[in-house]
């Protein structure tokens, strides 16, 4: 059933039976269900084939929610409260014992965030409390348009369509339960704001999955293949000149390369927003086009684009190019 962004009460109603919606956030799409009732999260594993010891995301729409789900709220979860919520950063806290396993495989912590979308906070508002992983098959890309969830149309209870999502990549999630601040995801909020914020913070060792089950997973894969291309504008002509059947993604900088008909420019520079919300988009679009490959072509890992490039990166499966003379 697919539902009016200014008609949101019947997916009130739904989720309050226990089915599964998808909603919009301000990052990607989300499939959100009740925190309250197991039937809803466990359809929401089926529907997106998620691995069952991947934990969720909480979703709340204020901070009373924030204090009945969790056991303690630090003087660093204060501050980054304070500055960046509603908004795209996931904090881990201890969480209140009462909060069912289900939703936290089993870990004593829970990921929470307010996402900043009306219609999400809205929903929130009037449903309490939702786990709301991204929208996509799991491994596959996240939807941050309504374009992009044709396949999950039919295997869910209901959809608000809205526009698409503003900023186009997941919120960062940052660990903060311990006296450790980790990122464990990277994403729109950067390590630099956040140490800006509260000191020192480090980010999550690939091998120390059981902070977040999520990292061991190949993830924001399209069904074309996905490969990375280190190396200047020479370096990468001279090998796009002996490929075949195969789309570039380009940086702006890259003009020569530019003006051919299977090379897309990647964004521009500096804008955050444009930056983020594209490499997603590009893969959907890719992915109806017969192409073999997607080479990307890295970019300097500068605010976002680090966030933009750890998608690349696992997209590809670590399958990278080096093209540099060096
Ligand atoms: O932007 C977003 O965060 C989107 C939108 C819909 O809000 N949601 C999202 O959820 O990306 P999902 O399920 O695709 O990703 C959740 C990530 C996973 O990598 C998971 O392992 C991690 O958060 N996570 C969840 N609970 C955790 C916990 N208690 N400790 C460590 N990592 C956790
Ligand atoms: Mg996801």
């Amino acid at each position: 059933m697919i539902l009016d962004k200014d008609n949101i009460d019947e997916a009130v109603k739904i989720i309050k039976e226990g089915g599964v919606v998808i909603f919009p956030t301000e990052t990607v799409y989300g499939i959100g269900a009740s925190i309250y009732i197991e039937k809803g999260v466990k359809k929401i594993f089926e529907v997106k084939n998620r691995p069952s010891d991947n934990p969720l995301i909480v979703h709340i729409s204020n901070l009373k929610m924030l204090s009945q789900l969790v056991e303690k709220i630090s003087e660093r979860h204060k501050k980054i409260i304070d500055k960046f919520w509603p908004g795209p950063i996931s904090l881990i806290f201890k969480k209140k014992k009462e909060l069912s396993t289900y939703i936290t495989n089993g870990l004593d912590t829970v990921a929470i965030r307010m996402p900043k979308n009306k219609v999400a906070l809205e929903l929130i508002e009037k449903t309490g409390p939702l786990v709301a992983p991204s929208a996509n098959i799991s491994g596959k890309v996240s939807a941050t348009k309504f374009e992009h969830l044709e396949e999950l149309i039919p295997k869910v209870d209901a959809i608000i369509k809205s526009d698409p999502t503003e900023i186009g990549i997941e919120s960062t999630v940052l660990d903060l339960s311990t006296e450790d601040s980790i990122i464990l995801r990277k994403g729109f909020i950067t390590k630099k704001e956040i140490s800006e914020l509260i000191g020192e913070v480090s980010e999550n060792h690939k091998e120390d999955i059981i902070r977040s089950p999520g990292i061991k997973y190949k993830h924001y894969s399209p069904n074309t293949k996905v490969v990375l291309l280190k190396g200047n504008e020479e370096e990468v002509i001279e090998f796009y000149n002996s490929s075949e059947n195969s789309v570039f993604i380009v940086p702006p900088s890259f003009n020569k390369m530019k003006k051919e008909e299977n090379v897309i420019e990647f964004y521009s520079f500096g804008d955050k927003l444009v930056g983020a919300n594209r490499i997603f988009s590009l893969f959907y679009e890719i992915d109806k086009l017969n192409y073999g490959i997607i080479y990307v072509v890295e970019i300097k890992k500068e605010g976002v684009m680090e966030a933009v490039m750890d998608r690349v990166i696992r997209a590809s499966g670590n399958n990278i190019i080096d093209l540099r003379k060096k």
